[in-house]
């Protein structure tokens, strides 16, 4: 990146002192003025998960979602309990319009999720069983990836299949599926996914990957370990998404294990997406000008560190303006204030995380 020149240096100090400066502004104006543009000059995807019935009711939010945004990640619309009314059913009602849409606004489309031990349908538990499993899996996979083959940049095939804490010696979640399968579940579903639609990324995604303690450890080896496996296999699964849930508090980042996990990742071969990126605030004072600051600085902090990886392609954030954010409800702040994860606030309005994503994107 070129070095910041006076003005843009006074103004980027004035705005994190007070809070306050439109993120653009503190911009030469010959600068392009959103994320994904500052993403492209890098060979980088931004981009951000939204879902079908935001995007239907939100003309503002619609028209700030594409033009800081080149993918979208439907948050919950591609899941089982969305998909699939019923064992023999599918409904793409709202899967095909996401599709539409994204080709109409020239948004590359992720999948998310196609095996996942939760957002199952409730007919799941009376329907799926050991004998009829294995049936289930590769049809719903089927079905999915070959209606949509050619219209995906990656599919999350498995997601959050590693937890060290369920004390298996493979690190492996105990979920439906591996007890009805076994491990070879995982290699089934992305071999699955690769007859379906050969041009896909198939990405394996995980949480929890990013901290420095001996839970995170503990995750990253299970999950090195897994891609190992699948690799050894020859199992066809291309990235890894790191859902990067990150969250203000005592935990910190160790930049040499984090990069030298990453580079084991990249060695075998595999990208990277930074696939479900926010920071919960609830630990954080009220004043949102503090508060700001303080998110900000951890997307700032965690990206310089991922972002020196070059088999990084994408930087996804988990919604894109704190007026949605699944945070409001899963994570929020005891004194009830609204939530600040995203790089745009309530208004839309650029925040000091926007700043922190357009500068760190542009890998310095
Ligand atoms: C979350 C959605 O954001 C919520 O709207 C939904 O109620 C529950 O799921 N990891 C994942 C995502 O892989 O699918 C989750 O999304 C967040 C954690």
């Amino acid at each position: 990146m070129p070095p910041l020149n006076r003005r843009d240096f006074l103004s980027w100090v004035l705005g994190s002192l007070t809070g306050t400066t439109l993120a653009s502004k503190s911009w030469a104006s010959d600068r392009p003025a959103f994320l994904k543009d500052y993403a492209a000059e890098n060979n980088l995807l931004y981009g951000a998960a939204t879902q079908y019935s935001i995007l239907k009711r939100d003309r503002d939010f619609t028209r700030r979602f594409i033009e800081e945004c080149a993918i979208l990640v439907p948050e919950n619309d591609f899941k089982w309990e969305k998909l699939r009314p019923a064992p023999q059913s599918f409904d793409f009602t709202k899967t095909d319009w996401l599709s539409s849409f994204a080709q109409a606004h020239n948004l590359k489309l992720r999948g998310h999720t196609l095996v996942w031990y939760k957002a199952l349908p409730e007919w799941f538990t009376t329907e799926v069983n050991q004998t009829n499993a294995a049936k289930h899996l590769v049809n719903h996979i089927t079905t999915i990836v070959e209606r949509y083959a050619g219209k995906i940049h990656s599919w999350d095939v498995v997601n959050e299949a590693v937890e060290p804490k369920d004390g298996r010696n493979d690190g492996l979640r105990t979920s439906p599926w591996l007890e009805y399968l076994g491990e070879e579940y995982i290699e089934l579903a992305f071999k699955t996914a690769a007859a379906a639609d050969p041009q896909a990324l198939l990405t394996y995604n995980d949480f929890d990957l990013a901290y420095d303690t001996p839970e995170q450890e503990a995750r990253r080896t299970a999950t090195l370990k897994l891609l190992e496996r699948l690799k050894a296999k020859d199992i066809p699964v291309q990235a890894l998404g790191m859902q990067g849930h990150l969250y203000a508090g005592s935990d910190r980042f160790n930049a040499v294990k984090l990069q030298r996990f990453m580079q084991n990742v990249a060695d075998l071969g595999l990208k990277i997406i930074v696939s479900e990126l926010d920071v919960v605030d609830r630990t954080l004072e009220a004043a949102s000008i503090f508060r700001d600051r303080a998110v900000a600085n951890i997307y700032r902090e965690y990206l310089e560190i991922v972002l020196t990886q070059p088999a990084v392609i994408a930087v996804i954030t988990w919604g894109l303006s704190d007026r949605y954010t699944w945070l409001k409800k899963y994570r929020p702040r005891m004194d009830e204030a609204n939530v600040r994860p995203l790089p745009l606030d309530h208004n839309l309005a650029p925040k000091l995380a926007w700043e922190a994503l357009a500068r760190a994107l542009q890998r310095f």
